[in-house]
C-alpha cells in the first residue's frame, strides 16, 4: 500500500498531545459538535494551535466540527501527517482566516485519519457546491487556486 511513497519530508506531530486535547474538546462541545471558535478558544486555552486541535479531531470521529461554509476542505491527519499534513491545516486556516476578514467566502476545516489515498501524501478532499472530491499530494502552493476556484 505504501510502496511508491516518496520520503517522508515532516516528523508526525506528537500523539499524545493530541490525545491530550480530546477531552477539553469533548468538554466545550454541544454533543460532539464544535465550530470553529470553539475549537480556537480550546487550542488557545490549552496553549496550542488550533491545527492541533482538529488534528486531534480527525483521531477521534465522535467529535465533529460544525458546518459554517458551503464548502468543507478536510485533510488527512493520519499517515499524510509524514508529509506535512499539519502545515497544510495551519496554512489553510490562515488562509480561511484571512479571507474572513476580507469578507470573503470562506470555508469549513476539518481532519481524518485517512482519506484512502494514502500513496499520494498529503490527500485533502474539498466538498462544496462547485464540486467534491479528493486531491492527492496537496500542499501549501496549490491551496490558493483550489480556494478561488471553489470559495470564489
Ligand atoms: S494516510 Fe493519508 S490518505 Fe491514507
Amino acid at each position: 500500500m505504501f510502496d511508491q511513497l516518496p520520503a517522508p519530508t515532516h516528523r508526525p506531530v506528537d500523539s499524545s498531545q493530541l490525545m491530550s486535547l480530546i477531552g477539553p474538546l469533548d468538554a466545550a462541545s454541544d454533543g460532539g459538535q464544535l465550530t470553529a471558535a470553539q475549537i480556537e478558544a480550546v487550542a488557545a486555552e490549552v496553549g496550542v494551535d488550533s491545527a492541533l486541535a482538529y488534528m486531534a479531531m480527525g483521531m477521534y470521529p465522535m467529535l465533529q466540527v460544525k458546518r459554517e461554509h458551503p464548502t468543507c476542505f478536510t485533510v488527512c491527519s493520519g499517515r499524510c501527517q509524514f508529509w506535512g499534513s499539519h502545515d497544510l491545516i495551519v496554512e489553510l486556516l490562515r488562509r480561511k482566516a484571512e479571507r474572513l476578514g476580507a469578507g470573503k467566502g470562506a470555508f469549513d476545516v476539518m481532519a481524518q485519519g485517512c482519506l484512502d489515498q494514502c500513496n499520494s501524501p498529503v490527500a485533502m478532499r474539498f466538498n462544496g457546491p462547485a464540486g467534491q472530491g479528493v486531491l492527492p499530494g496537496a500542499n501549501s502552493e496549490l491551496l490558493d487556486a483550489v480556494i478561488a476556484e471553489l470559495c470564489d
